[in-house]
């Protein structure tokens, strides 16, 4: 095997930092989220996308999870912006795009439409109930959607703590080979790793060259582990319990949508941008509450051939820690009663944490736990 062929068949490049903006004289001011998806655009991350959405790809991306040239594509990458802002704009144009009033990129505005996010909340995330995050964000952001190619004039300011795991899938790609991995198992997340995590991470890595561990680091919901500290958590966890030469630590920058199966195929694809020959689908991944059944964003991907996807998703069970066992295991593995499974979670090593309780061994490494609490502690 070799690392996997981009979506679409080419990485996409749009970063131009030496674009002369001089007859340029409207602009877009960015979200958080918005910024994020424009330097992935412009990386690549999100080839085959060459720019936010038009009505057409957004129309069959939420109908039936393909751009309108039937390539696979999940969730609908869209510029929100205001009315009010919408009617200063002309089809045609170049705008910049702003953020906190600094330019970093411009958009070829092709077309403004309003989405019936009714519709959209229906389909992507299977749900319009307000209090599912990914629905608020999706109910609380602009209500006209620009659209056009677009090109990145500026790379955005990286976090000074972790600096050096922002990575392009370029550059990814590149430390791929230099270490002559073949085989790449891509990992999402958006918690500490925790023994679950690790136990699917390591059983992924017996039939794999390399474990590309590349949590999310965009915008998530309040009640999530920020950033800066699940990144020292994931070094410390590396340090101390991972083959160095065999696990690779980059971020994923963008915001998380929480739309369980949708979010599960736009997260393969992403990694497959990156290189990855597998990824790893466990329970409920990119779920929030009861939205989701279990499993359903492992069957998602059942809907298409391998071609179509082009990376192997690796399936796992939940997994648990069994006191009688004394391991690791799921379902598959394990004989004992239910009785004697502890089932651990982001969301339940989060709330032991915010209730000041030290979550045991058996949840998670007793350095990440250390890094934790000193995290939230100064928070
Ligand atoms: S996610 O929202 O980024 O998917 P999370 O960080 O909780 O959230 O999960 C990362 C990956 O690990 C996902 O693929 C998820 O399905 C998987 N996962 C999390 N906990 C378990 C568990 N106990 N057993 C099996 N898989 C798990």
């Amino acid at each position: 095997m070799t690392l996997s062929t981009p979506h679409g068949g080419t990485l996409v490049n749009h970063i131009d930092l030496n674009y002369n903006f001089s007859s340029h004289s409207t602009e877009i001011e960015l979200d958080a989220v918005a910024l994020s998806d424009l330097e992935l655009i412009a990386n690549g991350a999100y080839s085959p996308l060459g720019g936010f959405l038009g009505s057409e790809d957004y129309e069959s991306v939420i109908q039936n999870m393909r751009l309108a040239n039937g390539i696979v594509w999940s969730i609908p990458i869209t510029l929100p912006i205001s009315e009010v802002a919408a009617q200063k704009l002309r089809i045609g144009e170049m705008v910049k795009l702003t953020f906190h009033n600094e330019t970093f990129g411009v958009l070829e505005l092709q077309e403004l439409y309003t989405p019936n996010k009714k519709a959209e909340a229906d389909k992507v995330y299977q749900t319009t109930d307000p209090n599912h995050p990914g629905v608020k964000k999706l109910f609380e952001r602009p209500n006209v959607y620009a659209a056009g190619p677009i090109i990145l004039t500026k790379i955005p300011a990286k976090h000074p703590d972790f600096n050096r795991h922002y990575k392009t899938p370029l550059e990814i790609r590149k430390e791929f080979e230099k270490r002559n991995w073949n085989t790449v198992v891509g990992f999402q997340t958006r918690n500490p790793v925790h023994r679950a995590h690790e136990y699917i991470q390591k059983t992924a890595l017996e039939i794999v060259d390399g474990l590309f561990l590349n949590p999310l680091v965009g915008e998530t919901k309040s009640d999530d582990i920020p950033a800066g500290i699940r990144m020292k958590s994931y070094e410390v966890l590396l340090k101390n319990y991972y083959p160095n030469d065999r696990v690779y630590l980059g971020v994923f920058l963008a915001s998380m949508r929480y739309a369980g199966p949708k979010e599960a195929i736009f997260h393969a694809l992403v990694r497959k941008n990156y290189g990855c020959t597998h990824f790893i689908v466990g329970r409920d991944h990119a779920g929030v509450g009861n939205y989701y059944g279990t499993y359903d964003a492992q069957k998602i991907f059942k809907q298409f051939s391998f071609e179509e996807i082009g990376i192997m998703i690796l399936s796992f069970e939940h997994s648990f820690y069994c006191t009688k066992c004394k391991s690791m295991a799921s379902s598959k593995t394990c004989p004992h009663d239910l009785k004697d499974h502890l089932h651990l979670s982001g969301t339940k090593v989060r709330e032991m944490l915010h209730n000041g309780i030290t979550p045991p061994p058996e949840f998670s490494r007793p350095e990440v736990i250390e890094i934790l609490i000193k995290g939230l502690r100064n928070s």
